[in-house]
C-alpha cells in the first residue's frame, strides 16, 4: 500500500530549481498501487483526450475506449454530435460495445437491451416473462445510460469522468488563441497509426518533451531538422513543448502539400509540438496538424494512437496533382513513423532502468528538461497535493 509519507517522498525532488531538480521516483512508473491512484486523482478529474471525431464519423458509429481504467463509449448520434456514456449496462452490468460498432440502436448482447443512441433505454425484451417486454421493476425512464462529460477541440475528443473540471473551451482557449494563425477548420483527417509500448505513459510524454536526443534517436530528422533549429516554450499552464524554426527548410517541390491558406510568412518554418496536459502530443507546422493521444494501459504498458490531418485550401486540382498529393501525404505519414518508431525502443528502455533500485530519478538538465520537469509537477500536484510547493 502506497502511504502518503512514500508517495510525497516521490514527487517533491521535482519542485527543486532547474537544474537541481530531479525525476519522479521509480515507484510512479512501475507500481500498480500509483497507477490507480494517479488515474483517481489526475486522469479522471482532468479533460483525458480518449478519441477523434475521425474515429466515428458517421451517426450511429460508437467507439469503445478506456477513460482512465474506465469503460467508456464515445457515441455519435442522429444529430451527428458526439457523446460519451460509460459502456456498461444498466441491467446486469455487461460492457456494451467492444472496439467500434455502428448502428441504429446500442445493444447489450447479453439480454438484448437496446439504448438510443441519445442514451435512453428503449427495448428490454422478454424482461417481464415471456411474451412480456416491459415489467414494472425496470423503469426504463430512470435506466439510461450514464452519461460522461465530453467536449472536442479541433478533432480531439475529450472526457471528464469527474464532470467538475472547468470547461475544454476556457482550458484550450491560450493554445487556440495562439494557433488562431492557422485555419484549423480547414483540417481534414489524412491518416492513422497506433503503437504498442511496454513502459509507463509518462516516459512516452517526457521522451516527447525534449528533443536532445534527436542526434542519437532520429539522426534522419536531425539531418533536416537539427537540435540547434530547435527551443522549448511554455504557451500556457497545459501547454509546452519544443518547437522548431526550420520545419521541412529544403523539402523538394514533390513533396509539397497544401498550406493553411492566409499563414503569415514567419510561420511557414515553424513546427510547434506541445502537450495538452495530460496525455495529448500536438504537433502543427504549415501544412499538416497530428496528435498523439497516450493511452495509459497499464503501469508499464501504453499505447499511442497518430491522427495526421493535412489542410484543403479550397483549390480544385487536377487529377494528376491530387494524386501527387495523396503520395506526399502517404510519405508523410511514413515518415512521422520512422520517426515515432524509433522513440519506443529509447522508452522501453527507460521503464527498464526504472528497475535498478539505484536510479535516484536522475538529473533534469536546465537546457533541455524544463518542459519535462513542467509535466512532471503537473502530475505530482495532481496526485500529491501536499507534497507540492504552496499547497
Ligand atoms: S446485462 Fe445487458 S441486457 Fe442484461
Ligand atoms: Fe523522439
Amino acid at each position: 500500500m502506497l502511504d502518503d509519507l512514500a508517495l510525497a517522498r516521490a514527487v517533491t525532488p521535482v519542485f527543486e530549481a532547474p537544474g537541481r531538480a530531479r525525476g519522479l521516483a521509480n515507484l510512479c512508473y512501475v507500481d500498480p498501487a500509483y497507477h490507480r491512484l494517479e488515474a483517481e486523482r489526475l486522469l479522471a478529474r482532468d479533460w483525458l483526450c480518449v478519441g477523434t471525431g475521425a474515429d466515428i464519423p458517421a451517426r450511429g458509429d460508437t467507439m469503445a475506449v478506456d477513460a482512465a481504467g474506465q469503460p467508456v463509449l464515445l457515441v455519435r448520434d442522429h444529430d451527428s454530435i458526439v457523446r460519451a456514456f460509460h459502456n456498461v449496462c444498466r441491467h446486469r452490468g455487461s460492457i456494451l460495445v467492444e472496439g467500434s460498432r455502428s448502428g441504429p440502436a446500442i445493444v447489450c448482447p447479453y439480454h438484448s437491451w437496446s439504448y438510443a443512441l441519445d442514451g435512453r433505454l428503449v427495448r428490454t425484451p422478454e424482461v417481464g416473462g415471456h411474451g412480456l417486454h416491459d415489467c414494472a421493476s425496470v423503469d426504463k425512464d430512470a435506466l439510461g445510460l450514464l452519461p460522461v462529460r465530453v467536449s472536442l477541440w479541433l478533432d480531439f475528443v475529450f472526457v471528464n469522468l469527474s464532470g467538475d473540471a472547468p470547461p475544454l473551451e476556457t482550458v484550450v482557449a491560450p493554445m487556440a488563441a495562439r494557433w488562431s494563425d492557422y485555419a484549423t477548420d480547414r483540417l481534414v483527417h489524412a491518416a492513422a497509426d497506433t503503437y504498442e509500448l511496454r513502459a509507463n505513459w509518462k516516459l512516452a510524454v517526457e521522451n516527447y518533451l525534449e528533443c536532445y536526443h534527436l542526434p542519437w534517436v532520429h539522426p534522419a530528422l536531425n539531418g533536416y531538422s537539427p537540435l540547434a533549429e530547435h527551443e522549448y516554450r511554455v504557451f500556457a499552464d497545459r501547454f509546452f513543448g519544443p518547437v522548431t524554426h526550420s520545419y521541412r527548410a529544403s523539402a523538394p517541390p514533390e513533396t509539397a502539400l497544401p498550406e493553411f491558406p492566409g499563414l503569415p510568412a514567419a510561420r511557414r518554418l515553424e513546427g510547434e509540438y506541445p502537450i495538452a496536459f495530460p496525455n495529448l502530443l500536438l504537433g502543427i507546422q504549415r501544412d499538416h496538424l497530428f496528435g498523439i493521444i497516450v493511452d495509459p494501459l497499464a503501469v508499464d504498458r501504453t499505447r499511442e494512437r497518430l491522427h495526421i490531418y493535412t489542410v484543403d485550401d479550397g483549390t480544385e486540382r487536377p487529377a494528376a496533382e491530387r494524386a501527387r498529393i495523396a503520395a506526399a501525404v502517404a510519405g508523410l505519414a511514413a515518415g512521422w513513423r520512422e520517426v515515432f518508431t524509433e522513440d519506443i525502443g529509447i522508452v522501453e528502455r527507460l521503464q527498464r532502468g526504472r528497475a535498478s533500485s539505484t536510479f535516484d530519478g536522475g538529473r533534469l538538465t536546465a537546457f533541455h528538461d524544463g518542459c519535462t520537469q513542467r509535466f512532471m509537477q503537473l502530475v505530482a500536484r495532481a496526485v500529491a497535493p501536499t507534497a507540492a510547493p504552496g499547497a
